[in-house]
Formats: structure tokens, sequence, C-alpha cells
């Protein structure tokens, strides 16, 4: 867990792939089929990792792996890893640690570690631990079996081969850890930009588009099976484009976020995340089109001054993204969802620097943020050419101030949405009593109301009376 992330920040309104965002794992829930091994998995990182799993999970069901939702029943062990923040690094290192303690009871329990931490360090990570007897990039998971074959056979298996092409277009996901109602669909995989600070585009490699059709095939399949929500996954969806191969048929976001929104009325679409430089009037105008299309939209901002953009190398300035922010509520109104990505203590961040983060925060109004200082990650731009140069304790202090200031934002928002009704979609029982349900509104905000006859998957139309900085609640109406 990243702990600062998890102490500092409220998060009691994530979805799952924010949850993800903060580095949760997720446990698999048993598949049962009477295979000859069992799989257990966690997963860590970005909601593409989750997604990952379910890919992972159904290629190993084919090789007589059932899922567990219990370590200790597990013939095979496998963490999807992410090396966005040193935390999540150390997070996993931990795991590994604890991993031990079970295979020295079971000598022998295949160790792998899969994702961004495996492409990462590659072969290195057989040295650095032990225990670990498979090391597989995000791009080689079709070579699980044969590599689970050299492990078998008494070697440690690496593949971490990138690939120009790898989608797993066809490749149906076992659905872990999913309430039935919701579930993720990746478009794309990669990431062409080079923000300065991030280790995406080195462990992700090039970014690709899936082939629409698949997409669309996968929605549908969805709808057959009861979901009412798909949240479409890319690092930068906006820049999704997808061209047959005979060159006949071509298709960008907009119209791939058209398609979908097609397939059923009453299924909801999601996506994330949208490029601030990339995201065009014709997504927005998308998305007013149709209703079973969410109005939120999460536009990472990262810093709020130019000059720490620039370095940042995100492309645009702050003018840009304000913009883009006048272009949201001039087309979807001032009700849309906005949320926001922040960096504190980037390298040569001035105090004033950061004081204009602080004011395109109130500018923009933001309903949620995901918040971190900066962690300077080896092989990034800004690794090799801008010195780490902000104290840890002014990091911190920085962000601190961000997270207050989106506290009293959140509330702001929170309390302009009481005494309005809001559809919101059930996905479970409210944690705290079984005579409440939880679901989310279109804003993605999450509303708790009194169970009376209503159910997971419904719609409900709820009039809310009160809120908190996280939650709204109140009642069928
Ligand atoms: N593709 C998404 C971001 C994926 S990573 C986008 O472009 O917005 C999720 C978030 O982690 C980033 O938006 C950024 O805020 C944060 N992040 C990435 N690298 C980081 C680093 N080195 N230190 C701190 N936070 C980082
Ligand atoms: Fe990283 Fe930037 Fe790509 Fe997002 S867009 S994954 S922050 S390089
Ligand atoms: Fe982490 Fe890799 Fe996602 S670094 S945030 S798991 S793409």
């Amino acid at each position: 867990m990243d702990a600062l992330v998890k102490d500092l920040n409220f998060i009691d309104n994530r979805t799952p792939e924010e949850a993800a965002a903060a580095c949760e794992t997720q446990v698999t829930k048993e598949t049962n089929t009477g295979k000859t091994r069992k799989l257990y998995i966690e997963s860590y990182g970005c909601a593409m990792n989750f997604s990952d799993s379910e890919i992972v999970s159904s290629i190993l069901f084919k090789e007589g792996f059932d899922t567990t939702s219990e370590i200790e029943q597990a013939d095979l062990v496998l963490l999807n890893t992410c090396s966005i923040r040193e935390k999540a690094e150390q997070t996993v290192r931990n795991r590994l640690g604890q991993i031990n303690y079970f295979k020295r009871k079971k000598p022998g329990l295949i160790v792998g570690v899969l994702g961004c931490m495996a492409e990462r360090l590659k072969k290195s990570l057989l040295e650095e631990e032990k225990i670990v007897d498979l090391v597989v990039g995000p791009d080689a998971y079709r070579d699980l079996p044969n590599l689970l074959n050299e492990v078998d056979g008494g070697q440690k298996a690496v593949n971490v081969l990138l690939s120009r092409e790898e989608t797993y277009a066809n490749i149906n996901p076992i659905r872990l850890n999913s309430n039935g109602v919701s579930a993720f669909i990746s478009i794309m995989r990669g990431c062409d930009n080079m923000c300065s600070f991030c280790v995406v585009p080195f462990t992700r490699g090039r970014e690709r588009s899936r082939d629409a059709h698949s997409i669309l095939q996968e929605a549908q399949e969805l709808v057959k099976q009861g979901y009412k929500e798909v949240t479409l996954l890319g690092q930068n969806v906006d820049s999704y484009k997808w061209a047959s191969e005979d060159g006949t048929e071509t298709v960008n976001f907009a119209q791939l976020l058209e398609r979908v929104a097609l397939v059923n009325p009453y299924l909801r679409v999601r996506f994330s995340t949208s490029h601030p430089k990339d995201i065009t009037d014709e997504v927005l105008y998308t998305i007013k089109k149709y209703d079973n299309i969410c109005k939120y939209i999460h536009l990472p901002a990262q810093s709020g001054n130019s000059r720490v953009l620039e370095l940042m190398n995100r492309t645009y300035d702050r003018a840009w993204y304000l913009n883009r922010v006048d272009a949201i509520r001039a087309i979807l109104g001032e009700d849309c969802g906005i949320s926001s990505d922040m960096i504190s203590g980037f390298c040569t961040e001035t105090e004033e620097e950061h004081q204009d983060t602080l004011s395109l925060m109130d500018y923009v109004q933001f309903d949620y943020s995901y918040m971190f200082f900066y962690s300077e990650r080896p092989g990034t731009l800004a690794a090799r050419k801008l010195e780490d140069d902000i104290p840890l304790e002014t990091k911190k202090r920085r962000l601190e101030e961000v997270i207050n200031k989106q506290r009293e934002l959140s509330l702001l928002r929170n309390k302009r949405d009481v005494g309005k009704v809001h559809k919101v979609l059930v996905e479970n029982f409210s944690k705290k009593s079984k005579d409440f349900l939880s679901g989310r509104n279109d804003q993605n905000k999450v509303v708790i109301f009194p169970k009376m006859h209503y159910k997971k998957g419904d719609y409900v139309n709820v009039l809310v009376n009160d809120c908190s900085v996280g939650t709204l609640f109140g009642e069928a109406c």
C-alpha cells in the first residue's frame, strides 16, 4: 500500500480503477472447476494491471489452472506489479518476503512476477529476489504456458519482450473480483507520450489500439452476461486509433465511444484516462449525445504551472488545460464530473509554482483527485536530466496542502448535489450495513441509500439529502 496516499487521501469514493491507482491489491475469486492446479494472483497499480490479470487467468485456465482466493491453496502465486512510484515497488518486495513464508512450507510453490516491475527489472529481479521463479512482462503473457513448462522442468524463466502489436484482442478475460455489474475493457496498450516523470512508456512499450470489432464484441458479451457498465481503459484513450488491415475502416476514440454506447442503451459507458492535450470537442459532443455515456472525465493536470508542465513534458500549458476545462463546462455543463492526478514537489518546483497548482484546482473545482509527491524513477527523462531537488518534507507539506484543497473542493462539489435526483447504478451493499445499498451516479460519485426492494444492478433514482467529502447520501424516489 502506498502509505502516504492511504494516510492522507480521502479515498472512500473510489471506483475499482481508482483504488487500483492507489496501489491496492486484489485477490481473485475462485473458479473451482476441478482443474489440477491452482493459481493465486494479486494485482498492484492501475486498472490496466487488473484487466491484465483477467487475461492471465484466462490463459492459465486453459492450461489447467483454477483460480483461488486462498494463497495456502495455491500451486502458482503471481504478483502483477507496478513501478509507478518507488513505494509501489517496495510494497511488492515486502509481499515477496511474506510469500517466502508460504514457499518454505510448500517448496514446490511457483512464484512469478508479472507486469511493470517485471518489465523494468527484467532478469535482475531473479537475482534480487531469490524466491522468484518466473518474470513476465506485460506483452508476454501468451508465453506463460511455455515459461511454466520451463519452471516445471527446474529452470527459472523470463520473457520481457515488448510488442508493437499485442493487444490480447482474442482472449476472453476471466472476470476476477467483479461485482457482476461493471467490467473493464482494455482498448489500447502502451503509451507514446514521454512525460518526464513517468516509467510507463518503458514498462508498457509503444502505444497500440485494439481492433474495434473485438472491443464491441466484448461489450456485447458483457451485456449478455448481465453487466450494466463498462470502463474503456487506456493510458491515453483520446489517442485511440484503429484501422482495418485493408485500410477501408478507421475508428477514432469518439467513434469508438459512440459504437460502444450503441451496444445497449442500458449499458453505462465510462473511460479512463483522458489526456488534456488530446481530448477533442468531438469526444465531448459524443458524450453529450448519449445518455448512457457518463458525464465524468478523469483529466489529470499534474501541475497548474506552465513551466513545471513543460519540464514534465506534458505538452500543454496552464492556459491549454483551462481551455479544455472551459470546453467541458460549455459542452457538458457545470455538473459534468472532472477529476485529476496531481504531483507535488516535482524537480525545481518553487513555492509560487505550487500555489499555481492550488489556484488551478480552485478554478476547475475538481470533484476529486489522486495526489502524489514526486518519486524519481530510474531511466526516465527527469531522472536523467533533472535534479530531484525538493526536500522530502517540502514535498509532503505541499502534497498535504493539495489534499486539503481537494477536500474543500470535493465537499463544495458534493454540496451542489444535495437536493437533486441522481440516477444511481447499484453495485453492492453499503460497507457499513446490509440495509443500505451503494452505487455510483453519472459523475462517478458513491451514493448510499436505504435498500428497500432494490438490488445490485438496478438503476435507481435517488434524491440526495446529505453528503460527506467522499460520499452522497439519499433516498430512492
Ligand atoms: N496515463 C495517465 C497516468 C498514469 S500513471 C495520465 O497520463 O494521466 C497515474 C498517475 O501517477 C499519474 O497521472 C501521475 O500523477 C502519477 N505519477 C506517475 N509517475 C509518477 C512519479 N514518478 N511520481 C509521482 N507520481 C507519479
Ligand atoms: Fe505516463 Fe504520461 Fe503516458 Fe500517462 S501519458 S502513462 S503520465 S507517459
Ligand atoms: Fe503502475 Fe504499470 Fe499501471 S507502472 S500505474 S501498473 S501501467
